[in-house]
């Protein structure tokens, strides 16, 4: 037997139904306000990864699933969606229309991370980014509708957590800081903050390490090194929210995992998922459209994990049984029962009829199995009568009608 491979897993029917119900709600919600979809490639090249998501994050170190093509170029399984839309704007010179750009895409992500609930190497993502505004009331529209999209997709106790990472005029002088004070604790703290001081200090203050957690409580608060822009505009962004009657906590201790953010970054938590407790996360980029090689455009977006909101989600599917078991008895029979069978689909019944027509007991079970409300039955004497048997399943009763009068019956 060759079983799929860890991390992955196949969608069966009912979770496949209710995956298709979200994702109808979600696009509906984007279109309403006014996102347009883009689709892009599940592969990329790797260095479009380097360049936006950094080199020294544990995504690029040690979750992506590389490969080396036979033409010996670098290509990579997309760990997340907005590099990729980031290039996918950039080259198909999006900038073109208007001035400001909203997308919104849904699909596969891959990351080699360790499996657990909530955790896996192939999960779906449902997004937006926005480009062509610096505006704090951008970023406090996202924040809302992806406040709003948990709560269309009926995921409940939701808290929305937002902070500020600066720019790259201010915060060199904060990771300076930082660097100085963690380095009295370097000892102390886990082997991979040491690397992270040396190499992306910022992430030693999201490290669910408990002692680098006790260490990390009194470093220096980056929100007192914001340059003034980044300080109103974060300030603005909080104002901008409370207009939009968004709840909303400031933790400065949420950086990200991804390097390209600048300025305000935020999550949405659920209570309700325990470990893997962020369900949607984003945040602004204003220099990754610049950095990927295009024009000095600012952008910001979020994504949710679509599996995540499974978890949580009380949005229940109702079972969907057919409506109708067409049990055909007699070869005489047949071209009368498939037409119908014709019939019935024309007026979108939902009808199932048995390949092997074996008697009418045996088809009778099969239509019970499936738990079809009604059976129609064709026998010869039906035929000769030019009437058939509706059978209603679920009050055991039964009447001999005309095929006008049952389609009628069915669809009034
Ligand atoms: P992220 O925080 O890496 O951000 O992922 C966003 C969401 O994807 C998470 O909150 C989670 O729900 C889901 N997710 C991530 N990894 C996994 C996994 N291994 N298994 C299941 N679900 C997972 C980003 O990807 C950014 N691109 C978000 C963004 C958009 N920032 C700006 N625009």
């Amino acid at each position: 037997m060759i079983k799929r491979v860890k991390g992955f897993k196949d969608i069966l029917h009912e979770e496949a139904k209710l995956r298709e119900k979200l994702l109808i709600k979600a696009k509906n919600f984007f279109e309403l306000n006014g996102f347009k979809e883009l689709i892009t490639p599940i592969l990329e090249k790797t260095e479009l990864f380097l360049r936006s998501i950094g080199e020294v994050t544990d995504i690029v170190q040690k979750e992506m699933f590389t490969f080396q093509d036979k033409n010996g170029e670098s290509l990579t399984l997309r760990p997340e969606g907005t590099a990729s839309i980031v290039r996918a704007y950039i080259e198909n010179n999006l900038y073109a229309y208007g001035n400001i750009h909203k997308f919104y895409y849904y699909g596969p992500m891959f990351r080699r991370e360790r499996p657990q609930k909530g955790r896996l190497r192939q999960f779906y993502q449902i997004g937006i980014e926005c480009f062509g505004s610096e505006s704090p009331l951008l970023d406090a529209h996202v924040i809302f509708i992806l406040y709003h999209l948990l709560n269309e997709l009926k995921v409940k106790d939701i808290s929305i957590e937002i902070n500020s990472v600066g720019c790259e005029k201010c915060r060199p002088c904060y990771e300076e800081n930082l660097i100085n004070y963690l380095k009295k604790y370097s000892k102390e703290l886990c082997s991979d903050c040491n690397v992270r001081i040396e190499k992306n200090p910022l992430r030693v203050l999201d490290c669910k390490n408990v002692k680098c957690k006790e260490i990390v409580k009194q470093s220096p608060n980056i929100i007192n090194f914001l340059c003034n822009e980044c300080k109103e505009h974060f300030d603005m962004v909080k104002n901008f929210l409370a207009m939009f009657e968004i709840p909303f906590i400031e933790n400065r201790f949420m950086v990200r995992g991804l390097d390209y953010y600048t300025r305000t970054v935020f999550e949405a938590i659920s209570y309700s998922l325990g470990g893997q407790n962020a369900i949607g996360a984003g945040g602004r980029y204003d220099s990754l459209v610049y950095n990927i090689g295009g024009k000095n455009v600012p952008g910001i977006g979020f994504a949710v994990g679509l599996e995540r909101i499974l978890l949580v989600t009380e949005e229940a599917i109702k079972l969907d049984f057919p409506e109708v078991y067409l049990i055909i008895i007699g070869e005489s029979t047949y071209k009368k029962g498939l037409e119908i069978y014709k019939k019935l689909v024309n007026k979108n019944i939902k009808v199932e009829f048995d390949y092997e027509m074996k008697g009418l007991k045996n088809q009778l079970k099969k239509a019970d199995k499936i738990n079809a409300r009604y059976a129609i039955i064709i026998g010869e004497e039906e035929l000769k009568e030019e009437k058939l048997i509706l059978r209603d399943l679920k009050l055991s009763t039964q009447e001999k009608i005309s095929e006008k009068e049952l389609l009628k019956k069915l669809r009034g």
